[in-house]
Parts: structure tokens; sequence; C-alpha cells
């Protein structure tokens, strides 16, 4: 079971000018800022469609994947954005690396600075590990939070509100469902987040006891134990996997079972508005949480979302960078 870090100071990530230092959490992140990030990817959607797909913005600076978590979209899609900002692009191999002979996570930051690293991309199954490493770093230095433990996926939440806002257009009427693993979820904090940071007036979590933590209702938002219920006019199903790597004990009867009351069917997405879109972070277990049916139909958003996440996060590196 990972560590979690006790140090998490609560924003740490804004300088004194109240610009964007580092990317750590969505909590508290001010809603112009948000705002911000999304109008810049929108205009860097348009150079992934170019010949050319580059734009000097980070040119000569050195940018380091840490992934001491799996990881293939957040990790792919920070490389290909921070190379079509010109950047150098250095990733660990955590697994070879002398972090597997003891090295301490911030003994491996001190010597990656000595390399002259601009900014670190971390991702550590521990929560607050990117916290650590922003305390830690030179004030040039700039830190993105990849997913930290059960804590936070900031760049998830911006994409998926990215995504929400590309089909959706405005935030100011929608009802949205996060549906599944809700406790275990970082996604799924980050979404809350930032739904609420935009003004959406309805947000619902829907699944089973054992899986939805206490308190949500005092961040403004309802609770469903059944899907068919949670999923009644909503116009956004944000699907979430079952994070069985952090869960301890049985909190379930069986995947099955799981499948048969919280597993998004076309049956159950009947329950949506016509037009709802279906969303999931990824990665997906088919049959477990969602239906292929669903997975691969029309109303999916899926795989844009994983397209967005390249200008989401070119957008966050120039925005970092430029202070
Ligand atoms: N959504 C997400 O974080 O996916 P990966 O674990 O593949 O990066």
């Amino acid at each position: 079971m990972a560590v979690e870090y006790a140090t998490m100071p609560s924003h740490p990530q804004l300088n004194k000018r109240g610009e964007l230092q580092h990317l750590l959490t969505i909590e508290g992140l001010p809603r112009a800022i948000v705002t911000q990030i999304l109008d810049t990817a929108q205009s860097f959607v348009g150079v992934s469609e170019r010949d050319v797909k580059k734009v000097p913005l980070l040119r000569g600076k050195q940018v380091f994947n840490l992934f001491f978590e799996n990881s293939t979209r957040t990790r792919t899609t920070f490389e290909i954005a921070a190379k079509r900002l010109s950047a150098d692009v250095i990733n660990l191999n955590v697994s070879t690396s002398s972090a597997a002979k003891g090295e301490s996570l911030l003994d491996t930051i001190d010597n990656l600075a000595a390399m002259q690293a601009d900014m670190f991309v971390v991702r550590h199954a521990s929560s607050g590990a990117p916290y650590l490493i922003a305390q830690h770093v030179a004030e040039h230095v700039h830190v993105v939070n990849a997913g930290d433990g059960r804590h936070a996926h900031p760049t998830q939440g911006l994409l998926d509100m990215y995504t929400i806002r590309h089909f959706k257009k405005d935030f100011s009427n929608l009802r949205v469902a996060i549906v599944g693993d809700v406790l275990h979820s970082r996604v799924a904090r980050s979404d809350i987040h930032a739904l609420t940071t935009l003004g959406v007036p309805e947000v619902r979590v829907v699944g089973p006891k054992t899986l939805i933590p206490g308190g949500l209702e005092h961040m403004g938002v309802r609770v469903y134990h059944d899907m068919r219920e949670g999923l009644r006019g909503v116009d956004v199903v944000i699907m979430l996997r079952l994070q069985s790597e952090r869960m301890r004990g049985a909190l379930l009867p069986s995947a099955q079972e799981y499948f048969k009351h919280y597993g998004l069917t076309e049956e159950k997405l009947a329950m949506a508005e016509p037009d709802c879109i279906v969303m999931h972070p990824g990665p997906m277990n088919r049959g477990v949480e969602i239906e292929s049916a669903v997975a691969d139909g029309p109303r999916s958003v899926i795989l844009d979302q994983v397209t967005f996440g390249i200008a989401v996060r070119m957008a966050v590196m120039s925005i970092l960078a430029a202070h």
C-alpha cells in the first residue's frame, strides 16, 4: 500500500502574482485560470491538424516525465504535448532507475534537477508526492501532477471539461453523473472540483455505498445508489474503472454482480437525455463498468477525450512555462 505524504499545503500552486506556478490540483483553482487553460487548449487543437505539428513555446526547455505508476494515455500525451511545444522530453524509466535501488524520491529529483530540468510531470501512487516535489524544487522549476494516489488527476479533470465544453458548449445548464468507484478515484475528485468551479448546476455521483465516500453532499453533489435513477435526464455520464489496486478488502460481491447494477448498458443509458455523451478516463474494463456496445457506440466520446488531452496538456505546460 502506498504511503500518503502527510504534508499537503492548501494552494502552493499559484505564485505571489496569482499565476500558475505548478499544477497540483483543481481544488481551489480560480475559475479564470481553468477557463484560461481551456481557451489556450482550444488554440492548440489546430496545431495538431497541421503538417508541421510544432510551436516553439518550450524550445530549449527540458521536461522530465516521471511515472512511478503505470500509464498509457497520460504519459504518452504529455510526451506528445511537450514535443509539439518543441521541448526536449526525457522519460525516466522508473523500473530501471535508481529508485529501484532505494534512492529517495527527493534525491532522484535533486539529481534530475542537476541535469537542468525545467519541468517535472509526476505520477505517483502516493497522494501528495507531487506537492512534496513542488515544495522542494527551485523557483524556476514547474511541477505537474499527472495523478497522485487517490487524491487528484488535474489534467484529466481539465481534458474532461474541455470535452464537455466541446460537445455541450455551455456548463450552465448541465446534469452530469459520475458513476462507479468514486471512493478510490482521483479522476472523480478532480472532475467534481472542475464541474463545480465551472458552474455546473447538477453534479451526481452514482455507485454502491461501499464505493461512495462520505461528505460529498457538502460539495453540492447528489448521491445515488440506483443507477437508473442516477442517470435519469443527465447530459453527460462519466464512467469510472473499479480501482482494484487501491481497494483494501472485499468491497464488492463480484464483477458480474457489479456490472448488473452499475455497468453502463444501452438499456440503462436510455434513462439519460437522448444526446447524452458517454465519457471514460480509461483504462476501460469492458463488461465490468461498461459494455462494448456503449463504449464503441455513437454517444461515446472516449477517444475524443484522449485526443483533446494533447491540447490540454500543451496548454498547461505553456502557461506554466510563461512565468
Ligand atoms: N486516464 C488515465 O490516467 O489513463 P492512464 O492511466 O493510461 O494514464
